[in-house]
C-alpha cells in the first residue's frame, strides 16, 4: 500500500471509529435491558459519550413514564428531555434505585474506576453514592490489564476549589505525582476548565496505581480537594462493548 492517496485509508479509519461507537452502544443497551428494575422510580444517568446510548435505550423502555432521571451534569439534562424522559434532581431524590455511568478506566477484580475525563466527577460520585446499584458502561478500550493508570495515561482527575490549585499541585507532587496539570478549556485563550460546581480540575499522573483506596484517602485529605476521579468499591457490575461486536460483563 502506498500512502499517495487518502482513499485507501479513510474507510479503514471509519471502520475503526464505528467499532468503538458500536461497542459503546451495545454496552449501554445491554446494561439497561438487563438491569433496569421494572419498578424503578429514580434512575441516575452519568456523563460522557457512552451514556448517550443509555439515555436513548431508557427512552425506549415500556416503563419510561414511571421513573425520573437524575443527570450528573449539563450534558445529560438535555439528552434526558430529548429522549422523552422525566428530569429530576438529586435534591428531590437523594435515594436512587439504579444509576448508569461511563468510565475512563476499569481495573479487573475489584472494579475500581478512574472517572472525570469529562469533568463531571463530583456529581457522578454524588449520584453513584446515592444508589446501591451503580452499573458502569464502557467500550473495550477502558479495560485495564491490572492496575488503574495503565491505559488511562492522562492522570487522575481531581476537582479543586479554584484558589487552592497551586497549593494542591504542590501537595500532589509531594505525594509522588509525576506530572500535575491544571486542565485547560480547549484553547490557550479559554483558561482553566470550570466544572458544573464552579471549581477547577487538576489531572495528576501517579503512574500505575496499586492501591487506589489508599491514594484516594490521601488525596481527599488535602485542603482544597473537593472530590477525586478514583471510584473505589462503588460498582459491582461493568458492561463492556467488545471489539468483536459482542459484550462482556465484569462482576
Ligand atoms: C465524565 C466521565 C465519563 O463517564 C468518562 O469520561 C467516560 O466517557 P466516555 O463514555 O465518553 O468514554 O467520567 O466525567
Amino acid at each position: 500500500l502506498r500512502n499517495t492517496s487518502n482513499r485507501l485509508f479513510t474507510p479503514l479509519r471509519t471502520i475503526a471509529m464505528s467499532g468503538v461507537e458500536s461497542a459503546k452502544k451495545i454496552a449501554a443497551y445491554k446494561a439497561v435491558e438487563e438491569n433496569l428494575p421494572g419498578d424503578a422510580k429514580v434512575v441516575g444517568v452519568g456523563s460522557g459519550s457512552t451514556v448517550v446510548y443509555v439515555a436513548e435505550r431508557l427512552g425506549q423502555m415500556a416503563n419510561k413514564n414511571q421513573f425520573v432521571c437524575i443527570p450528573t451534569g449539563f450534558q445529560l439534562k438535555q439528552l434526558i428531555l430529548d429522549n422523552g424522559l422525566t428530569l429530576g434532581t438529586i435534591e428531590q431524590y437523594p435515594t436512587i434505585d439504579i444509576a448508569f455511568d461511563g468510565a475512563d478506566e476499569v481495573s479487573p477484580g475489584k472494579l475500581d474506576l478512574i472517572k472525570g475525563g469529562g469533568a463531571c466527577l463530583f456529581q457522578e460520585k454524588l449520584v453513584a453514592s446515592a444508589t446501591d446499584n451503580f452499573v458502569v458502561v464502557a467500550d473495550f478500550r477502558k479495560k485495564s490489564p491490572q492496575y488503574l493508570g495503565t491505559n488511562w495515561n492522562k492522570g487522575v482527575p481531581i476537582e479543586v476549589v479554584p484558589n487552592s490549585w497551586v497549593y494542591v499541585t504542590r501537595r500532589l507532587k509531594e505525594l509522588g505525582a509525576k506530572q500535575v496539570i491544571l486542565r485547560q478549556g480547549g484553547s490557550a485563550k479559554a483558561g482553566p476548565v470550570i466544572t458544573d460546581n464552579n471549581n477547577f480540575l487538576i489531572d495528576a499522573d501517579f503512574g500505575s496505581i496499586k492501591d487506589p483506596a489508599a491514594l484516594n484517602t490521601k488525596l481527599l485529605a488535602i485542603v482544597g480537594v473537593v472530590e477525586t476521579g478514583l471510584f473505589v468499591n462503588m460498582t459491582k457490575k461493568v458492561y463492556f462493548g467488545d471489539e468483536d461486536g459482542t459484550h462482556s460483563v465484569w462482576q
